[in-house]
């Protein structure tokens, strides 16, 4: 393991996707294992005692503890890059403050979603959003998000489709995980036996943030995909894995096995041999009955990239409608993985310091 790796925090260890940081980030070849950052409820708590993933607390930081990590204690400390996982509300100023600090952030919160001056990544989607917007000012720390968790997985399912198929509209119906509410989550009355019809604002999110991430760039700016992202979401009682059924109505008509080539050969970032970057993107099933989030979830090699790839199967095309089911992970490709990933690329591309300087 090399010496030089940028040291890093991480705001929001102790939830759910502080967690799923905690997990990839333990013995990363590019970033040092993390500080624990998290609010006074956790304070001097060690990770193991609040681990809550399936997977057994990474052995190098298991006995680490969470502290209260201000902006300046991180800047004190040597902290170089810090990866957000704090609630929307609290994230946005903080976040702000730590750039003009020089800390580069990669966060998960909505907050910065919508400012087309920050960049909104999925590295295999619209990696050149990065390179075009460039080095931040000197003294200052790049600030890049990542996409609401059912956004991410669609997008990278859609990014190969839409040259081939010009859609018109895309539908899409989601059966998201628990785990998506984050800790303590759902209250286990309100959803065992149950189906709830409503996700906050996550409709919204969804549509405005795949078109987004989807759009063109124009000079420092993006211009969102024009084609409609219509969508419904509903809770369902599985614990992580969102799937998502949806239906493409295209202008163009392509055969099928042109529809399955372009889904199985997309894998835009496999030049770079990014540490996080599942390769291929996309795992295309012909089984009957998947993708399924209990044997899906966790799909995406090698090894530091499972739970990275998007699943997708079902694949029905009955012109003009191309009907699909996606899996995706929402708190590995949809949360903590997806962050990862971004802060790879930057590296990649020479945006953040290399070494502890
Ligand atoms: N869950 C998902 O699948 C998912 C996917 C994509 C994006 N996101 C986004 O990622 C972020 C984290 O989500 P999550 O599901 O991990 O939430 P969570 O489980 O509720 O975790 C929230 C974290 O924030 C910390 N925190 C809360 N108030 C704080 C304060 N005043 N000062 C310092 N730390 C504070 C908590 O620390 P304590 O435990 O010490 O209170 C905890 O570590 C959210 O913005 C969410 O929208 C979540």
């Amino acid at each position: 393991m090399s010496e030089d790796r940028l040291p890093t925090a991480i705001l929001g260890a102790s939830g759910y996707i502080g967690q799923h940081f905690a997990r990839l980030l333990a013995d990363h070849p590019w970033f040092a294992p993390p500080l624990l950052g998290a609010s006074e409820r956790s304070e001097g708590r060690t990770l193991a005692e609040l681990w809550q993933l399936t997977d057994p607390p990474p052995e190098p930081l298991s006995e680490s503890r969470f502290e209260p990590l201000s902006p300046s204690a991180l800047r004190r400390r040597g902290v170089r890059v810090v990866f957000s996982a704090l609630p929307s509300g609290l994230a946005g100023a903080l976040e702000s403050d730590l750039v003009r600090r020089g800390i580069s952030v990669f966060s998960n919160a909505a907050d910065h979603r919508t400012d087309r001056s920050i960049p909104l990544l999925v590295p295999e989607v619209n990696a050149s959003r990065l390179t075009v917007l460039g080095r931040p000012p000197r003294g200052r720390g790049l600030l890049v998000t990542n996409p609401n968790c059912s956004a991410a997985g669609l997008v990278v399912a859609l990014a190969p489709l839409l040259p081939l198929l010009a859609p018109r509209a895309v539908h899409v119906s989601t059966y998201q995980a628990l785990s998506g509410a984050g800790f303590p989550g759902v209250p286990s009355l309100a959803i065992q036996d149950n189906v709830v019809p409503f996700i906050r604002e996550e409709e919204e999110k969804l549509a405005r943030e795949s078109q987004l991430l989807l759009g063109s760039n124009r000079h420092r700016s993006v211009v969102p995909l024009a084609t409609p992202i219509v969508a419904h979401c509903a809770r369902v009682a599985t614990r992580d894995g969102h799937l998502e059924a949806v239906t493409v109505e295209a202008r163009r008509r392509p055969p099928l096995d042109r529809i399955e080539r372009a889904l199985r050969e997309f894998d835009p970032l496999r030049p770079r041999a990014l540490p996080t970057a599942p390769s291929p993107p996309v795992v295309l099933r012909t089984e009957a009955d998947r993708p399924q989030p209990l044997r899906d979830r966790w799909a995406g090699a090698p090894a530091r990239a499972r739970g990275m790839a998007v699943s997708v199967g079902r694949l029905r095309w009955e012109p003009p409608y191309l009907r699909f089911f996606l899996l995706s992970h929402n708190a590995v490709r949809g949360g903590a993985g997806g962050s990862v990933l971004n802060a790879e690329l930057a590296l990649d591309e020479q945006l953040l310091p290399r070494g502890r300087g």
